[in-house]
């Protein structure tokens, strides 16, 4: 069974787009791999964190996996920091990467911003980590949103780059899992941005945690254009903001966008928007009341993510020991 590996940042609430792009299709990779998922707190810090939200943040991010679905005792499940690992082999790795490689991050450059002499050290190495991430337990796949990519390229480069330096052959591969229709999920203020949590307005997203009002706003006020929706998916194409809605309700229903396009052609975008709120309400409702639910017992919740920390260290420990062991570090 292969293993397959991937994380989120305890940045704030995820939005439809981490949850439609990535955690939704973490969930049915526990029934046929040996899944393992992290909430990524070493990375969250790579930009400015008030201690006490990134605490609060961490355990909110951890119990709106499982409400998505995710079972702590059918996949692993715990915080980065939890397992030094990770930080271990980022440091082997920080000195396998060649600065070339690192000034190609598009990331970096978006996250930067205008100020890049102003960004943390932690944010350029920021691919290195990832990299560590999935390699320190040989994971072979990564289920992520499209955004990541690039990152995962850099990953496998890192690896290639190891094993050729010390001769070895230690370091797997790495298949990037990209799926369905929404793995690039778009702002709903500007169909050429992705739907974000660091996007200042509120209204370019959706978050899990918002209630149907909310919802039922930000979707009314979603931009579009003023003709009616087409037949086919080619009348889609240059209309971003059209495609995206239209991307989303065939993930939350999981409809083929043809299908639904059909069903809608010649409406416009009132109904279609009506038709959008009630889908996103009742996929979202569930997880909204079990979310509510594991928030009232933290204990069962830190409880659960120390199990997740201990059966990851079982399986990173001796991958590391090894890397160690090939760089020529003296056994301890
Ligand atoms: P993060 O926390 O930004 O996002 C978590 C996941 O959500 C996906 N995603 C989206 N998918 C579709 N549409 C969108 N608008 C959208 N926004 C976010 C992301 O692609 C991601 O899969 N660096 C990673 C976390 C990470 C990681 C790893 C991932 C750390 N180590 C190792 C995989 C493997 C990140 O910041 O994700």
């Amino acid at each position: 069974m292969s293993r397959v590996f991937s994380g989120i940042q305890p940045s704030g609430v995820p939005t439809l787009g981490n949850y439609l792009g990535a955690i939704r299709n973490w969930v049915p990779l526990q029934e046929t791999h040996e899944a393992i998922y992290c909430v990524v707190d070493l990375h969250a810090i790579t930009v400015w964190q008030d201690p006490a939200d990134l605490r609060r943040q961490t355990r909110e991010m951890a119990a709106t996996l499982i409400a998505c679905g995710l079972d702590p005792q059918r996949c692993t499940l715990f915080v980065q920091s939890h397992v030094r690992a990770h930080a271990e082999l980022a440091w082997i790795f920080n000195c396998i990467a060649r600065l070339g490689w690192l000034n190609r991050m598009t990331q970096f450059k978006d996250k930067a911003g205008k100020d890049r002499e102003a960004a943390s050290s932690g944010l350029y190495v920021y691919p290195n980590l990832m990299a560590a991430d999935i390699l320190v337990y040989h994971a072979t796949k990564v289920p992520v949103g499209e955004d990541q990519k690039q990152h995962l390229e850099l990953a496998n480069d890192i690896a290639e780059k190891f094993n050729h330096d010390y001769g070895v052959d230690f370091f797997p591969h790495i298949d990037p899992l990209i799926q369905g229709v929404a793995a690039r999920v778009m702002s709903l203020r500007d169909g050429t941005k992705k739907m974000s949590k660091s996007d200042p307005s509120d209204q370019s997203r959706i978050n899990l945690n918002d209630s149907p009002d909310d919802i039922a706003q930000k979707i009314r006020r979603a931009k579009t254009d003023p003709e009616p929706l087409p037949d086919h998916l080619a009348g889609l194409e240059a209309r971003p903001e059209a495609r995206n809605l239209v991307g989303i309700l065939a993930a939350v229903t999981g409809t083929l966008p043809e299908n639904l396009l059909r069903e809608h052609a010649g409406q416009g975008f009132g109904a279609f928007k009506n038709t959008l709120t009630d889908a996103l309400v009742a996929h979202l409702a569930p997880i909204q009341a079990e979310l509510k639910r594991l928030l009232e017992d933290p204990a069962s919740l830190d409880a659960a993510l120390r199990l997740g920390a201990e059966r990851a260290g079982a399986v990173a420990e001796p991958i590391l020991e090894k890397a160690r062991e090939i760089v020529g570090f003296l056994p301890r």
